[in-house]
C-alpha cells in the first residue's frame, strides 16, 4: 500500500492567498525555513495503478501535475482516450477543502465518488456540482463500519469521529463534536498493512484510540498546535475545537491521545497556515518530532 500526501495544508492551504499571519509572513518574506503546501488531500493505492483520491482540494489541478502517479498512463486508457488512474475518489466531510476539487474532475473521466449519505447529499444540493456527468461519475453512499473496496486491493472502511457540519452549513449554535456522518476517519487496509487517514476531528475517545491501536500508519488532524491559535494569530476568534479540530499540544491534544498505542509511523496533515510546525527548526517542529511525530510535505510517500 502507499500513500502519497498531495497536499498536507488545511483550508487555504499554506501560506494563505491573504495571510500575513507569523508564519504566513515568512513564507512572503523568502525565509526557507517554510515551504509552500497545498490543501488537504491524499491518494492511496494498493496494486500500484488505480488510485483511491481521499478528499478533493481545491488545489486538485496543481497537485496532479506536480505529482507523477497521478498522471494519465496509457495503461489506464478506456478506450476514451482519458486514461486517469484516480480511479475513486471519497470524500471525509463536505467542507470547501474536500470537496471544491471534485469540480476540477469534471472533464468525462468514470470513476466512483463515495461518501455517507449525509456528505452526498450536501454535494447533490448544489447544482455546481452537477457537472459531474452521472455517466460517468457514480455517487455511492457508503455505510459507517462497513468495508468496501473502491479500488483493486484496497480495503476502506469509514467510521465517525467528532466533528460538525461544514463551515458554510453553520446555522445558529452549532453542535462541535458530534458523531454522525458529516465528519468521518477512514481505515485503509491492504497485504496486511493497516493505515488510518483522519484530516479532521475535535475530539479523541477512548473508542478511537482503540481503533487504531497498533496501526501501521496515522495520518492525523495537525490543524493547529494550541487551540487558542488563530486567536493569538489575530486572525480569528475561534479556538481550534470550535473549528473541529483538536490541537496537537496540551492535555487531551493529540500528542497525548495517541501516545503509547504502539502506532507505526504517525504525521500531521490538514496543518493551518498559522500553525508553527510549519517552521523548520521551530521549538513547536521539534516537539512534535521528539514525540515522534512527522509533519508531513506535500509530494511525500508513506508507505505503511
Ligand atoms: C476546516 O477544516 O475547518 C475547514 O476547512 C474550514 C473552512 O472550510 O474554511
Ligand atoms: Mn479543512
Ligand atoms: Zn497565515
Amino acid at each position: 500500500m502507499r500513500l502519497f500526501v498531495l497536499g498536507s495544508a488545511a483550508g487555504g492551504g499554506f501560506p494563505q492567498w491573504n495571510c500575513l499571519c507569523r508564519v504566513c509572513r515568512l513564507y512572503w518574506e523568502g525565509d526557507e525555513r517554510v515551504e509552500a503546501r497545498s490543501q488537504s488531500s491524499i491518494a492511496v493505492t494498493a496494486d500500484g495503478q488505480h488510485w483511491l483520491l481521499l478528499n478533493a482540494s481545491p488545489d486538485l489541478r496543481q497537485q496532479i501535475l506536480n505529482s507523477p502517479p497521478m498522471m494519465p498512463t496509457a495503461c489506464d486508457a478506456d478506450g476514451s482516450g482519458r486514461a486517469s488512474p484516480i480511479s475513486a475518489v471519497l470524500v471525509t466531510n463536505g467542507d470547501v477543502d474536500h470537496v471544491a476539487g471534485l469540480l476540477t474532475l469534471r472533464e468525462k473521466q468514470d470513476f466512483s465518488l463515495y461518501g455517507t449519505a449525509g456528505v452526498l447529499d450536501v454535494i447533490a444540493q448544489n447544482d455546481v456540482f452537477a457537472v459531474l456527468d452521472p455517466a460517468h461519475v457514480s455517487r455511492q453512499p457508503v455505510e459507517l463500519n462497513r468495508a468496501f473496496t473502491p479500488v483493486p486491493g484496497l480495503e476502506v472502511e469509514i467510521f465517525s469521529v467528532p466533528g460538525k457540519v461544514p463551515l458554510y452549513l453553520e446555522r445558529g449554535e452549532v453542535d462541535v463534536g458530534e458523531e454522525g456522518e458529516m465528519t468521518v476517519g477512514v481505515r485503509l487496509s491492504a497485504h496486511g498493512r493497516t493505515a488510518f487517514y483522519i484530516p479532521g476531528c475535535a475530539r479523541v475517545s477512548d473508542a478511537l484510540r482503540d481503533r487504531v491501536r497498533g496501526a501501521d500508519a496515522l495520518l492525523f488532524d495537525g490543524t493547529v498546535f494550541e487551540d487558542e491559535e488563530m486567536k493569538n494569530a489575530g486572525v480569528g476568534v475561534k479556538t481550534g475545537r470550535r473549528m473541529g479540530h483538536i490541537p496537537i499540544s496540551g492535555s487531551g491534544g493529540s500528542i497525548d491521545a495517541f501516545d503509547d498505542l504502539g502506532i507505526g509511523a504517525r504525521a500531521y496533515i490538514h496543518i493551518n497556515n498559522t500553525n508553527p510546525i510549519l517552521i523548520r527548526g521551530s521549538q513547536e517542529r521539534d516537539a512534535v518530532e521528539a514525540a515522534g511525530w512527522t509533519v508531513t510535505r506535500d509530494g511525500m510517500e508513506i508507505v505503511p
